[in-house]
């Protein structure tokens, strides 16, 4: 078994003949047809509509969440549960090699690392897993996933021969991914091999070896391009999908979307690539990442907002997809060095959770309806095809309009939109569809329906709630439920809109709530007509069906404030999606997690800010109360049952240190622009020879990765003696590359010479400074200090351009042979085998203060001297502020906190070239380049912080000019005040400085 497990899956792995050949130890002698291998469990299976688990088909709607972005396991289940609460099935999440495998040979994953308790937070929210162990994975990460050393291979990337340096990462992540298999109990069905691998250079890998991964592979076509689907002879996965990123990464303008980008022939793509597999994309865009100098992350979420999530998603679902992952759906923090350098601190991605975890953004209300809709029509959904393409003018009275098609059974569902999908117009139109009654004008009670611009509307004919037969609806479906005696349908549509709905065979409604419906039995239904305002209707149909009409968004009680939430399943399925179980349907303001069932008691856990009703408008019959994060229960119900009680917010007292009147102790973090400083214990930079295919032109290599140097600010160290033959306004001229938005400064002896202070659009950049007089025989030394903003990433397939170095590329002095100067080197303390194991191998760099871990908690800070980093302008160099404090942020409130620099400083009229590294309790949680911006306000998790106990933070000031800077303002603000449900938030590790043996 074992043997023919490792054969299939490496088959699977599409790795070459010679590959696999060699895997296994001897040559090819047969042609291995991978097509569709034999299952290797019954719990996750799949056709050509959907995934089916445990024998129930699935729509997998998951949102993209990076573990190793919010180094905080404790709020994992926070998360999850904000995206279980939108609807969604699942998650998907990558693995950064490159954190997990800092020091070639040794794989360690503990701590904030281990991904146990993200596992066990999915299970307990009741989340399905996709893996994407990588080993490549992009996702705008430093080598996009791959750790330094592997610069110094001289393999090129991806392809065959570079997989040997794969293994030791697969064998341990694959151990680790097998055994959170759902097969084992857990909540994983689904890995990824490698990321976006659309080539034939067969250099796939997966961390499968003997592990015993049984569940389906899937792909991530980088296009539909058709790369490794069933039946491919260069190999294929179980599940073929690809990516789709519609509106690019431009997020400047927020109006501006990219004209003619919806993809229209992916469904006939698919038919013809993949006929087998449900239609599923991969990554699905959720926002943008943003770069240094870019327009922020509120610009992103405004550009790629609850508008672009109407009509991409829906044209996402008229393809009958039934596999989809947005990404990113909480898109977390670059901590610690983790990114490339085309992104900066903050990883937001304008995703529909906030990185400080809230969910004000109206895109998450928006995702949470389109979620419901689909989960809501269950297999008639997911068993639904293309009946043909979105034409524009077919169905609709006018060709200003889209209308596609979507059949299942006898259902139809209809998607309509402007033909140019970026159209703001204002639309009105009559939609023509065939019914179980014929062809039917739609609406026939009033003249016309209306979309409103950058919108798109999903109506239905012949769809089934509950039993009862929805002839048609142009309002669009939230959810429905049935339960024991009666059934809840919710409708919404947009401020102003008109709508009309039809109930096959029913003859009698009546308005139980609110005002302005028409209802108007004819020969084969009864017509509900009404103008969308502000306020619920709510009709009763016969005896059973309870139809609430709501508008979208004006108030607190229309669509975005109504929960659906799963009531936990028998074993095996517990927590996770059942199609077939009760779910209650709640209108309750911020948030809800979960609902359970207690004795008769319909216990609600969840998030306010404000007092707040919650209104039980769908529950089965053994409830008879309610209660509200432990208040409670309220027994109170209206006139046709809806169960409610009020669930009261009370604002805590929070108080917050005042960074200027802290007491902060400073050092001199560059010391070695000082006479004295003896760099005896540094590396020397004195290797001639480099695997790395960018050649170097010095004497001796000066690229951080040859010595081992991976990550945040390099020092150097140049000795020369002088002859006399400087002088003359002669100069030091030198060449460095840290990645965009990089910068350095460069001292001879404590004299500054100057800096690059770096640009957006620059990652290399030459400086000609000059020299101070010297005299024959003097011993001189030059310190370079360059700021390094991550590795490049590896994509295309077969690119080395993660191997472009960092640090010095070239020099040259007055004078001298550069051979005259020999050079030290150093970065972080240990350099690949570093010495913060808690806070892995790319959190610190080469900073003094970081080498001797001072800016982890509790520095030996006793004797330095008292200062602030507002009230000081020191010279150019290097000043490493700590400070500490206390926080006492009551039980029971969530309240992110953020670190805000002056927002003006972040303006391209700043002056003031400085750049700043924070620090909290030794996880540096932000960059912040004052004279390139654009993030000024970084926000650090609880867990992180201590929210009941003393605080150690730290801050870094480099200047770059010879005038010297001063942070202009740094204030801690909180920027939500949650009354919360949510358990006690686990701190991280957060272990105390102590020296450092070596440390120089
Ligand atoms: C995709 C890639 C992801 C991420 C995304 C952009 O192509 O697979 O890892 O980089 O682009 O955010």
């Amino acid at each position: 078994m074992a043997f023919s497990r490792l054969l299939i899956a490496l088959v699977l792995s599409i790795l070459s003949l010679q590959v696999v050949a060699r895997a296994l130890g001897r040559q090819p002698h047969e042609l291995i047809k991978p097509y569709k291998r034999a299952a290797l469990q019954d719990i996750v299976t799949w056709d050509q509509y959907s995934m089916s688990v445990h024998g129930k088909r699935i729509f997998f709607y998951s949102g993209e969440v990076h573990p190793f972005r919010l180094p905080v396991p404790g709020l994992y289940l926070d998360i999850f549960q904000k995206i279980k609460a939108l609807g969604y099935t699942g998650v998907s999440f990558y693995i950064d090699w490159a954190l997990l495998e800092g020091q070639q040979g040794t794989f360690t994953a503990e701590g904030v690392f281990a991904l146990e308790p993200f596992f066990d937070a999915a299970s307990q929210a009741g989340l399905y897993l996709l893996a994407r162990p990588g080993p490549y994975i992009n996702a705008e990460t430093s080598g996009g996933g791959f750790p330094g050393w592997l610069q110094r291979t001289e393999e090129i990337y991806r392809t065959p021969a570079y997989v040997k340096y794969t293994d030791n990462y697969a064998s341990n992540v694959g151990a680790i991914l097998a055994k959170a298999q759902i097969t084992n109990g857990g909540p994983i069905i689904l890995l990824q091999i490698e990321n976006e691998y659309s080539d034939a250079l067969n250099g796939i890998t997966f961390p499968n070896k003997n592990a015993g991964i049984v569940i389906p592979f899937l792909n991530n076509d980088i296009a539909p391009e058709g790369w490794f689907t069933p039946g491919n002879i260069t190999g294929s996965v179980d599940i073929y999908g690809h990516d789709d990123y519609p509106m690019g990464f431009n997020c400047m303008v927020p109006s501006t979307w990219p004209v003619n980008s919806l993809p229209s022939n992916f469904r006939e793509l698919h038919d013809l690539e993949s006929p087998t597999t449900p239609f599923a994309i991969i990554e699905n865009q959720g926002g943008s990442s943003d770069a240094w100098g870019g327009p922020g992350y509120g610009t992103c979420a405004a550009w790629f907002n609850e508008e672009a999530e109407r009509v991409i998603y829906k044209n996402d679902f008229i393809l009958g997809t039934a596999i989809i992952n947005m990404y990113m759906t909480y898109g977390g923090t670059n901590w610690g060095n983790l990114g490339f350098p085309g992104i900066y601190t903050s990883y937001d991605y304008g995703a529909v959770i906030a990185e400080d975890r809230t969910i004000f953004r109206e895109k998450y209300s928006e995702a949470k309806l389109d979620a419901n809709f689909v989960m809501a029509s269950g297999d008639v959904y997911l068993t639904a095809v293309p009946t043909e393409s979105a034409v524009n003018g077919t169905m609709v009275s006018t060709d200003s309009l889209a209308v596609a098609p979507l059949k299942s059974g006898s259902t139809g569902f209809y998607v309509v939109r402007h033909s140019d999908y970026t159209s703001q117009e204002s639309t009105k139109y009559r939609l023509t569809v065939p019914t179980s009654q014929g062809n039917i004008d739609i609406p026939q009670l009033s003249s016309t329906l209306t979309l409103n611009g950058r919108d798109s509307k999903i109506h239905v004919t012949d769809y089934n709630v509950g039993g009862t037969n929805m002839l048609y609806s142009s309002a669009e479906i939230f959810t429905w439920k049935a339960y024991d005696s009666y059934k809840v349908l919710i409708l919404y549509g947009g401020p102003g809109e008109t709508h009309e709905a039809a109930f096959a065979t029913a003859s009698n409604g009546k308005i139980l709530e609110g005002s302005g419906v028409t209802i108007k039995p004819t020969s084969g239904s009864l017509q509900l007509n009404w103008a969308v305002t502000s306020g619920r209707k709510v009709i009763q149909i016969g005896t059973e069906l309870f139809v609430y009409l709501l508008e979208r968004y004006t108030n607190r009680d229309d669509a975005y404030n109504y929960w659906v939430l799963d009531l936990p399943s028998p074993s095996p399925v517990n927590n996770f999606h059942d199609p077939s179980n009760t779910a209650v349907i709640v209108q309750a303001d911020y948030l809800l997690h979960t609902a359970t069932i207690q004795g008769s008691t319909l216990a609600l856990i969840g998030d306010i800010n404000a007092t707040t009703a919650i209104e039980v408008v769908g529950y089965p019959s053994s409830v008879t109360g309610v209660s509200f994060n432990q208040f409670g229960p309220s027994t109170a119900k209206n006139s046709w049952g809806v169960l409610g009680g009020l669930a009261t917010y009370t604002a805590p007292t929070i108080s917050l240190p005042v960074f200027t009147d802290l007491v902060w102790k400073v050092i001199d973090s560059l010391p070695e622009a000082r006479p004295d400083y003896d760099d005896s214990n540094w590396v020397n930079a004195d290797h001639t020879k480099s695997t790395n295919p960018f050649p170097f032109v010095t004497p001796t290599s000066l690229y951080g990765s040859d010595y081992g140097f991976n990550t945040g600010n390099l020092v150097y160290r140049g000795h020369f003696t002088a002859n006399g033959n400087e002088d003359n306004a002669g100069t030091f001229s030198v060449s460095c590359t840290g990645g965009l938005a990089f910068g350095f400064s460069v001292w001879l002896d404590d004299t500054f010479l100057g800096s690059w202070a770096g640009d957006a659009l620059i990652e290399s950049n030459q400086q000609t400074l000059t020299l101070p007089a010297l005299t024959a025989g003097q011993k001189v030394n030059l310190t370079v200090l360059v700021d390094t903003m991550g590795f490049e990433e590896a994509a295309p397939i077969g690119s080395n351009a993660m191997k472009t170095p960092r640090g010095i590329m070239n020099y040259g002095l007055s004078g001298h042979a550069n051979t005259d100067v020999t050079w030290k080197i150093t970065g972080n303390l240990g350099g690949e085998e570093y010495v913060d194991k808690t806070r892995g191998p790319l959190n610190e760099g080469g900073l003094y203060a970081e080498r001797n871990g001072y800016h982890l908690p509790n520095p030996p800070s006793g004797p330095w001297e008292e200062s602030k980093p507002f009230d000081s302008l020191f010279g150019a160099g290097v000043y490493f502020y700590t400070t500490s404090f206390d926080l006492n942020i009551p039980a029971g409130y969530d309240v992110p906190l953020s670190f805000e620099f002056e927002r003006t400083a972040a303006d391209a009229s700043a002056t003031q070239n400085y750049r700043c590294q924070l620090y909290v309790h030794g996880y540096q949680f932000g960059k912040f380049i004052n004279n390139i911006g654009p993030q000024y306000s970084f926000p650090v998790p609880e867990g992180v912080l201590n929210y009941s106990g003393v605080n150690y933070i730290a801050l870094s000031l480099w200047s770059l000019s010879s005038a010297g800077s001063a942070v202009e303002s740094l204030q801690l603000i909180s920027t939500a005040t949650i009354q919360s449900g949510f358990e006690t938030v686990a701190l991280s590790p957060q272990p105390t400085w102590i020296a450092r043996p070596g440390a120089y």
